[in-house]
């Protein structure tokens, strides 16, 4: 594969929509560019994959920087999945949050994405193995 660049920086939102739609969540969130670059650029750290100049994988956490992190939007191009890239993005996400001493590191998956996570250094947490969220579609206006 051809070489890959990691670079810890916000990616431009033209670089980085595609990727984000390559997920298949925004058929649900229809967010708009606006709505993703407001994200992304509110997160406490990212990561990016380039190869030469194409986006190929993003990762991000949010966090308070001393208590919480949750560890979001890991995605890799499906043209560039298994090779690595994920596992690698979320290694210097945990690093950094170590770097600061973070206590709680958390993410959210499916079953699907279990086994990715176990690989890049979660664990499926015994005191709190129920992810609780509130479900509702952004209302009105
Ligand atoms: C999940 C995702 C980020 C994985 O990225 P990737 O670059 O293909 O993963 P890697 O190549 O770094 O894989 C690291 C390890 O996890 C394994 N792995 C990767 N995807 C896996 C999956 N879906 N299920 C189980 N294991 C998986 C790999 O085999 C590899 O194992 P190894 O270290 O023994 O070789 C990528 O498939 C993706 O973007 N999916 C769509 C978005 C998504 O679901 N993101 C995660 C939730 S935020």
């Amino acid at each position: 594969m051809r070489e890959v660049r990691y670079v810890e920086q916000i990616p431009s939102i033209d670089d980085y929509f595609p990727l984000f739609l390559s997920t298949g969540w925004n058929d649900q969130y229809k967010f708009t560019k606006v709505d993703i670059l407001k994200s992304i650029s509110n997160s406490w750290f990212t990561v990016c994959a380039y190869v030469e100049n194409d986006l190929v994988g993003f990762g991000r956490v949010i966090s308070d920087g001393v208590h919480h992190a949750f560890v979001v939007d890991i995605i890799v191009d499906p043209d560039y999945q298994r090779h690595g890239i994920g596992k690698r993005i979320v290694e210097r996400l945990i690093e950094k949050c170590k770097e600061s001493k973070i206590r709680d590191i958390q993410a959210f998956s499916t079953e699907e994405t279990a086994g990715f996570y176990s690989k890049s250094g979660f664990e499926i947490s015994a005191h709190n193995p129920l992810g609780m969220q509130v479900s509702y579609t952004g209302g009105e206006g």
